[in-house]
């Protein structure tokens, strides 16, 4: 058997066997096989796709090409918890800890920025001092000592992960639910948490571009997670405008701390308590409206957002020495009217661009720039009025860019929901 027979076998529409699927994770893995294979090869899965049995085998391979945590040192119910992906998503940063502050258990492992999306890794390494990387053991402590830990996928996690994430990442192969489901639940059942929640973001700065895609991305890793025993809940959520103002790096932290004081924007707020509040009442066996009355308590008492402290300084991180780019320019609307869209895939890649994000797998991440959007869609903006502050390092972007990102009209367009369902 070669990569060459199964890049060609795939090319032609047929289905991998699982021996075919092992054999190409577990060469991979040994370093025998050639990046711009195993590039077609993904590119092949793109475009002719993989059914669920071969979406199975694949995430069984990923899963076995290296370790998995056993987190059965750690007292009590773990929750894990997903995105797939969005901008401006700074879900995880806030979530964590708001759920550590109620007893719960959160042993996370989070990935790094991918396509136009941002990663939660690259978030937190804008704190200065902040290790994302802990050895097994000073995970487990961390998280029976304070409840929650952040740390980016250990080495020898899903090795076939962190090598098919960085291809995928600059090979335009990101978009393909089989990938992306393998991906995520390879990580999610390697991780060894009891409960998955998972946020499958829909829209036009989603990987998953409507509705019946996400509904068909939740279904196969709800499908998978049954398949390992592991109980899985999938939101859709919606991301065609980004989540809250803020989208970047420190200037994302900076927002998660706002929403731990239960000042952040709307949108996040609420999608923060839809989820805290599931998966509160699910764990504790409690009504859902007392659920999310509880999390608000938590956020109005302090109790969240102390946690977050706990969990950054117990990482080495530096909450003082925080900054965004103090190189600014404001862009302001050539007209008046209602923001009736936002190309919030456009605004990913501007913020990509000024090195938020990698356009190599070689790129170093700009932490301190970024966007910050002073309207959402829905809101009426004058003439001159500023639209977006960018914060710039060494790379520049054109005023017009971002301005074209958004569709300004004379009369205002219904809004869609920000949450559209649970599936589990
Ligand atoms: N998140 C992941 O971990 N993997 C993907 O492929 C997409 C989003």
């Amino acid at each position: 058997m070669t990569l060459l027979e199964i890049i060609e076998k795939k090319k032609r529409k047929e289905k991998l066997t699982e021996e075919e699927i092992h054999f190409w994770i577990e060469e991979m893995v040994a370093g025998r096989t050639l990046d711009y294979q195993v590039s077609a090869l993904l590119m092949a899965i793109v475009l002719n796709g993989m059914d669920l049995e071969e979406t199975f085998y694949l995430t069984d391979a990923m899963l076995h090409s290296g370790e998995t945590i056993d987190l059965s040192a750690i007292e009590g119910v773990k929750v894990d918890k997903h995105s797939t992906g969005g901008v401006g998503d700074k879900v995880t940063l806030i979530l964590a800890p708001l759920l550590a502050s109620f007893g719960l258990k959160v042993a996370k492992m989070s990935g790094r920025g991918l396509g136009h999306t941002g990663g939660t890794i690259d978030k937190l390494e804008s704190i200065p001092g902040y290790q994302v990387e802990l050895d097994r053991d000073a995970f487990v402590k961390q998280v029976n000592d304070i409840g929650v830990a952040v740390i980016s996928q250990s080495g020898n996690l899903v090795p076939a992960d962190k090598k098919l994430y960085a291809l995928r990442d600059v090979t335009g192969t990101v978009d393909s639910i089989p990938l992306i489901a393998s991906s995520i639940m390879s990580k999610k059942i390697a991780s060894g948490s009891d409960f998955i929640f998972i946020d499958v973001k829909v829209g036009n700065g989603a990987l998953m571009k409507n509705l019946e895609d996400a509904k068909a991305l939740a279904h196969t890793m709800i499908d998978i997670g049954n398949r390992f025993g592991k109980k899985t809940v999938c939101i859709l959520t919606n991301m065609s405008e980004p989540l809250g103002n803020a989208i970047g790096n420190a200037i994302e932290v900076e927002e998660a701390m706002d929403c731990l004081k239960g000042m952040g924007p709307e949108d996040v707020m609420e999608l923060i308590i839809k989820i805290a509040g599931f998966i509160v009442s699910r764990v504790e066996n409690i009504d859902l409206e007392e659920a999310e009355q509880q999390c608000f308590k938590k956020f109005n008492t302090g109790a969240a957002y102390q946690k977050f402290e706990e969990m950054v300084k117990s990482q080495g991180g530096d909450l003082e020495k925080l900054e965004v780019s103090k190189r600014i320019f404001s862009v302001r609307s050539a007209k008046a009217g209602y923001i009736t869209a936002i190309n919030t895939l456009g605004l990913g890649e501007i913020a990509r661009k000024i090195g938020a994000g990698r356009l190599t797998k070689e790129d170093e991440i700009h932490y301190q720039v970024g966007l910050l959007l002073n309207h959402k869609v829905g809101d009426f903006i004058e003439v001159n009025e500023e639209l977006v502050k960018v914060f710039l390092d060494n790379l520049d972007v054109r005023v017009n860019e971002i301005l074209e990102c958004f569709t300004i009209e004379a009369e205002p367009k219904e809004k869609e929901p920000l949450i559209y369902e649970i599936i589990e």
